[in-house]
């Protein structure tokens, strides 16, 4: 898959890309990650690409030249999703990043400052998208985290063929609880059932925590969850436990 980035700080992208698995992906083929200044496709002599708002109110937008130059050159006509990153834009979330990851190219276009030319939006943008109800100094960390949570869904990008769909949000249930070496620490135990070698006694107990995980911290995820006939007695007797003051404990 190859992303195309449109941003004024190129080099903010230096150590995501040069670490890990975004790096081995790239090594491997497997992604390519192009930047694009937009202040290269300025044409002026200062290579201005922001301007303050018509009708004051203050601040620097993104102007709209350098923008539509930049994109048309680089994508040359060839169609391809653009997204805005914008705290207006559409929530991103795992969904979204699967759907972005069955493209074969993705533009990504980092806004600044108050925001871009509406006319930005009218000619290249096809996508906004928002990290969250926050706002960010720029797009170019939405930029980052986006890029990073689309890549994770390329084939053999990541080293365990199937770490991907038991990932939290996947399943669209929450990841439950995991352990590792020691079995015992600080009084702490590593739940028998772990131990014990029984595949699929663990991936039960996993089910299970993940369940009681995704009830306690994200209950509106369960609305959409699919899931068993046993899970929904399961987790009607959680609710039942709660309510009787049987408090069940985050950690399995
Ligand atoms: N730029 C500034 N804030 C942002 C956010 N929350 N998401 C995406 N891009 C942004």
């Amino acid at each position: 898959m190859r992303f195309e980035i449109f941003t004024l700080f190129p080099a903010m992208f230096e150590g995501v890309l040069t670490e890990s698995i975004l790096k081995r992906a790239q090594a491997r083929g497997l992604l390519h990650v192009a930047l694009h200044n937009i202040r290269d496709y300025a044409t002026d002599k200062h290579q201005v690409t922001d301007e303050p708002p018509y009708g004051g109110g203050g601040g620097m937008l993104m102007k709209v030249e350098p923008i539509v130059r930049a994109v048309e050159s680089v994508l040359g006509g060839e169609s391809a999703p653009v997204i805005l990153t914008t705290p207006q834009g559409q929530r991103f979330d795992q969904r979204m990043a699967a759907d972005f990851a069955t493209y074969p190219r993705l533009a990504i276009l980092c806004g600044r400052y108050e925001g871009v030319d509406e006319r930005v939006r009218r000619l290249v943008v096809t996508h906004e998208v928002s990290l969250g109800d926050y706002v960010l100094t720029g797009g170019e960390l939405a930029a980052m985290v986006m890029l990073d949570a689309i890549a994770r869904h390329l084939p053999n990008v990541l080293g365990n063929a199937d770490s991907a769909p038991n990932d939290s949000h996947s399943s669209g249930l929450l990841e439950g609880a995991h352990y590792t070496r020691p079995p015992e620490f600080r009084g702490l135990r590593v739940p028998a059932v772990l131990l014990e070698g029984d595949h699929g006694a663990v991936a039960r107990w996993r089910r299970q925590s993940a369940l009681r995980r995704t009830w306690l911290r994200r209950p509106d995820l369960l609305l959409n969850a699919a899931l068993s006939e046993a899970e929904r007695y399961a987790l009607g007797q959680l609710a039942a436990d709660w309510s009787r003051g049987e408090r069940a404990e985050d950690a399995d």
